[in-house]
């Protein structure tokens, strides 16, 4: 599966663009607010309806303008995917596949995956726990639709019983309801626990092998799913905790206190990690989502790399660049930016495989080189 054609209309930076790719390494090269990152932001709209870092759609149509779109002529499975997204302010999002518009966008998601790596997942590392939740979810609902409907149900009777837990300092008279929020926390939470459990297992063994290729054995990572469901059955911890939620008024068990404990070397990659330790991390945690995105698709989802050089030594460059060759790991097509023309060009020197350069300057992509592949199509 791969994306042959873009075309953009008052896409963030984009008055409009037409830009054709080669099936395996594309590369745009420019100067800091160039475009570049916009591009990978659309083709991650192609994928997954919505953009990577701004989550307010408006926002993303270019300013002074009404709408935006974004297409893209994907090719998959032997036929071509026409794949056409427009966002117009105070309207909302149309989303169609072929010239026909899909009822929910949720239906389109999985289609055509994608995996991005970009410098905003140092969140993922530095922030809280609620960063690593919304990863689980993001990953785990492009392959499980029930997984989101689940998630946004358990939400709902969150809140609910929250309020619940407030109302009561006022009204004891609500008190037996708590019950019933119990019931239906315990049947949705225990499903999302072990979906959560059960694809973090598989996680593991690629993202450790990923990154002891990347770095070298001599590192040691791992990644632990921690969660309050492990202890027990959820619907006794919730009706043991209910003393305490009514005193703090906050339901204080549940999966929505999940998290995912990152360690190198034994400590929180937060503390311990250097800064390409922790980039390291992170592409190493991403292949293996690419790898699970494409047991469970049966696609190899289109991977697209912001800026991912920058921080890493040339041992750890030279080791990815042997993944992304004919060969390596096996990756399909593959969006790469960077800012420095001779980083990139060395980089596509040792690289096994046909690729494409592109200038990106003033919101203008051109080709500049090209290289066919050592292995067709
Ligand atoms: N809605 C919008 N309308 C117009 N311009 C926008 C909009 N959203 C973003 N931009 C512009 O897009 C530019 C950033 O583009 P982008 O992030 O793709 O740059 P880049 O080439 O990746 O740069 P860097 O090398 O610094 O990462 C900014 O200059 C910003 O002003
Ligand atoms: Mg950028």
């Amino acid at each position: 599966m791969f994306l042959k054609r873009l075309s953009l209309i008052n896409f963030k930076s984009y008055t409009q663009a037409d830009i054709n790719f080669t099936h395996r390494i594309n590369c745009f090269v420019g100067n800091n607010g160039q475009g570049k990152t916009n591009l990978l932001d659309a083709i991650h709209y192609l994928s997954l309806c919505k953009s990577a870092f701004n989550a307010i759609d408006s926002q993303n149509v270019r300013h002074g303008e009404e709408f935006f779109v974004v297409q893209g002529i994907f090719y998959r499975s032997n036929a071509e995917e026409n794949i056409y997204l427009a966002v117009k302010r105070n309207e909302g999002k149309v989303v169609k596949r072929n010239g026909k518009e899909y009822p929910r966008l949720a239906d389109h998601v999985g289609l055509v995956p994608t995996v991005m790596v970009s410098p905003a997942d140092s969140s993922l590392i530095l922030d809280g726990s609620e960063e690593r939740r919304k990863f689980l979810n993001g990953v785990i609902s492009q392959f499980d639709k029930s997984y989101l409907d689940q998630v946004i149900k358990y939400n709902r009777v969150l809140a609910q019983r929250n309020k619940l837990l407030k109302d009561l300092r006022f009204n004891s008279s609500g008190v037996d309801i708590i019950d019933v929020f119990n019931q239906q926390l315990d049947a949705l939470g225990t499903a999302i626990y072990k979906t959560r459990l059960e694809f973090i297992s598989k996680l593991i063994p690629v993202f450790q092998k990923v990154y002891s290729q990347i770095a070298g054995s001599d590192e040691n990572v791992s990644l632990e799913y921690k969660s309050q469901l492990a202890d027990g059955r959820f619907l006794e911890q919730l009706q043991a905790a209910f003393p305490k939620d009514r005193a703090i008024e906050f339901t204080s068990v549940g999966i929505h206190k999940d998290d995912l404990v990152l360690l190198l070397n034994g400590n929180p990659i937060k503390k311990e990690g250097s800064q390409g330790q922790q980039k390291t991390y992170l592409i190493a945690l991403k292949v293996a989502q690419f790898d699970f995105l494409e047991e469970i698709s049966g696609y190899k989802p289109v991977l697209l790399l912001d800026d991912i050089f920058d921080k890493l030594d040339m041992d750890r460059v030279e080791q990815f660049i042997r993944m992304l060759s004919d060969g390596g790991n096996g990756f399909g097509q593959v969006f790469i930016t960077d800012t420095n023309k001779h980083r990139l060009d060395s980089i596509l020197e040792k690289l096994d495989a046909g690729y494409t350069l592109f200038e990106v300057k003033h919101g203008n992509v051109t080709e500049i080189a090209q290289q066919d592949g050592s292995k067709e199509e």
